[in-house]
């Protein structure tokens, strides 16, 4: 089976799936390939600590209500070092930014919810994804699904599929330059359905770095250096509460809120990054093009910062026609035996009257998605990460 969209985005993250929505307020089309199931993506833990472009944008797109209903704005952070008491710098004060904590998971969720509502394509469980063409106009992608080989062709393809992914191999290695350094350290992370402690804190101390951070009401994340051989199997729950409290200052261990961890891991921290991001007629964004330790917070708000230029670049591509062409959306060639509803591709007219709303709605002064396009306008006049 061979379908066709605008802009083929492998990965279902959240910088696939920004994309994704992003491209959708100009009216272009994408599919978004992914190779887990969307229960695993919805599983996994991750990032929680945004930046004020980061909001801004996510209100900006029409992904705000949530986040500002159960998100914790933050106006800074702790630091405490060797157990002496906190020092709180106030950013909020200092820059008139505010940051927010906001799981991934419920950032993902929020997407995966506004895809659905706008009938977007996400085509999950793809395995063996191919690029093919890159630097020809008519790249395509190649997958498989259920046993069944597919194709998309496709006028760009962005390479949204986090550091393992298949799209930065796909730069031939001629091309393709990365930098990397490794630490001689990881971060022993831990979830709890337990109050957080109410600042973000970064603790330094002799016996190793602690952190206290957050995702909600009821959500707590907390980590601890620790060495790169360490096993989780030698940190049970009870360990890990006596070591991140022996590294933070008294009046503050006395108040952590412990109980069981729902979550567990280590994160190895490392920097990476590749380059170019563009090749032909593919684009990185988010982890595929770069990976910083999970210490500054950043990765996840680098990821929306890539979003926010490459669906800009791709938007002015498709105005100005010498860059790039209108592609309908059509079943090519449909050789195939009945496919789901969810694999197929819709026909263009379904999405017509979307596109006319989009574009229209403004002058008549009507859809809620035609304000959101204006509001999103307005961030991209002023949005800086
Ligand atoms: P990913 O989230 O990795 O998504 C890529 C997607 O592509 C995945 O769904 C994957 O299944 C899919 N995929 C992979 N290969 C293929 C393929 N061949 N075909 C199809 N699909 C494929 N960042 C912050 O900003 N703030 C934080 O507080 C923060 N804390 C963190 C804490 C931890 C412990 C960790 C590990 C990371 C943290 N990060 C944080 C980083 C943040 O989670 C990542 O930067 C972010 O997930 C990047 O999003 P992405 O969409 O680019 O990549
Ligand atoms: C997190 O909540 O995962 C987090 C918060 C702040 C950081 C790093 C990670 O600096």
């Amino acid at each position: 089976m061979i379908t066709r969209t605008q802009v083929a985005i492998i990965g279902g993250g959240p910088a696939g799936l920004l994309l994704s929505h992003m491209l959708d307020l100009d009216g272009i089309d994408t599919v978004v390939l992914e190779r887990q199931s969307r229960a695993h993506v919805l599983r996994r833990i991750r990032a929680g600590v945004l930046e004020a472009g980061t909001i801004d944008l996510l209100r900006a797109a029409g992904l705000g209500e949530r986040m500002d209903r159960e998100g914790h704005p933050h106006d800074g952070s702790a630091i405490a070092w060797e157990g002496r008491p906190r020092f709180f710098i106030d950013t909020k004060k200092f820059t008139g930014k505010a940051m927010m904590a906001y799981g991934q998971t419920a950032i993902t969720e929020d997407l995966y919810a506004a895809r659905d509502r706008a009938g977007g394509e996400i085509i999950d469980e793809a395995v063996n994804v191919e690029l093919h063409e890159l630097t020809s106009a008519r790249p395509y992608v190649t997958y498989e699904k259920e046993g069944q080989s597919r194709r998309i062709d496709c006028d760009y393809i962005a390479g949204c599929d986090g550091y393992h992914g298949v799209s930065r191999q796909s730069i031939p290695a001629s091309v393709l330059r990365t930098y990397e350094k490794g630490y001689p350290f990881g971060w022993l992370g831990i979830m709890s359905q337990t109050p957080p402690f109410p600042d973000l804190c970064y603790c330094y101390h002799s016996r190793g770095f602690a952190l206290a951070s957050m995702r909600s009401p009821m959500l707590s994340r907390y980590y601890i250096q620790c060495e790169l051989d360490t096993r989780l199997e030698d940190w049970p729950d009870e360990r890990f509460w006596q070591e991140f409290k022996a590294r933070c200052p008294q009046e503050m261990a006395a108040k952590i809120v412990t109980g069981p961890s729902i979550e567990k891991s280590i994160a190895p921290l490392r920097s990476f990054v590749a380059e170019p991001m563009r090749y032909g007629r593919l684009f990185l964004a988010g982890d595929a093009a770069h990976i910083v330790p999970p210490t500054g917070a950043k990765g996840l708000n680098l990821a929306v910062s890539d979003v926010f230029y490459l669906s800009r670049a791709l938007a002015q591509a498709y105005k100005t026609p010498r860059l790039g062409r209108r592609a309908p959306v059509v079943v090519v060639d449909h050789a195939a035996a009945p496919v789901s509803r969810r694999d197929a591709v819709r026909p263009a007219r379904a999405r017509e009257p979307i596109r006319l709303s989009a574009r229209f709605g403004a002058r008549a002064g009507v859809t809620g998605r035609a304000i959101c396009r204006l509001a999103f306008r307005d961030v991209i006049e002023t949005a800086h990460f």
